[in-house]
């Protein structure tokens, strides 16, 4: 039996290609698929990369539940914000996975997509260290900064771990560190390097949470 996965993008998926290319090679694992994935945004180069592998895609935005709102009506925003996290589980439910794994997906996911989605295993890939930079999506620029700012080296790097509903809080599966010299590398190619490394440890956690 085919074990599914259902890959949530926004942007480029360079860490869904890792998985494409991975299965392709038969290293995902002889049972594990990437089946399905979602998008937050249609302009994602992801989605390209999807079609050309043959995997079906679905583009869920957030945009299309608050524009007609306004900044200051905080409670319809509240209320449009349900509403896509419940309108998203659905189309995610409907995709039948095994596993969900947030590869560059932008988006907070709250307990109404949670408790929707009724124990189905969630990843999601963080550049950052257990405890290190939770909840931004500048983590890999602030450990740059950090390492040049107390010109001293740093312990940094990336990891993908379970979504509870603390952001970027829940249990750690595949851990890659890496060490910052101060004045050693450009932000560009520390940027680099936690690419790399977010290309294997996605793949690995995804064997991992399939086990
Ligand atoms: C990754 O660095 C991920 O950690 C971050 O966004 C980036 C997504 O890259 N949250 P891609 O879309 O997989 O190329």
């Amino acid at each position: 039996m085919t074990k599914r996965v259902t890959v949530l993008i926004s942007g480029s998926g360079s860490n869904l290609q890792a998985l494409l290319d991975a299965e392709k090679a038969g290293k995902l694992g002889n049972d594990i698929s990437v089946t399905y994935v979602v998008s937050s945004s249609k302009k994602a180069y992801g989605l390209t990369r999807a079609e050309e592998a043959g995997v079906p895609t679905a583009v869920h935005s957030l945009y299309r539940y608050t524009k007609e709102i306004k900044k200051e009506d905080t409670e319809s925003r509240r209320q449009a914000r349900d509403k896509f996290e419940s309108d998203l589980a659905q189309v995610v439910v409907d995709t039948k996975p095994d596993l969900v794994v947030c590869a560059g997906w932008l988006l907070i996911l709250g307990p109404v997509f949670l408790t929707q989605l009724k124990g189905i295993p969630i990843l999601n890939l963080h550049p950052a260290l257990p405890g290190q930079f939770d909840g931004t999506t500048h983590a890999i620029e602030m450990a740059w900064n950090k390492c040049q700012t107390e010109n001293k080296p740093l312990t940094a790097g990336c990891m993908v771990h379970y979504v509870i509903e603390e952001v970027d809080k829940g249990e750690p599966l595949v851990v890659k560190e890496l060490e910052l010299i101060p004045g050693q590398e450009t932000l560009e190619q520390y940027e680099e390097r936690v690419h790399k490394a977010e290309h294997i440890a996605i793949v690995e956690a995804t064997i991992k949470a399939l086990q």
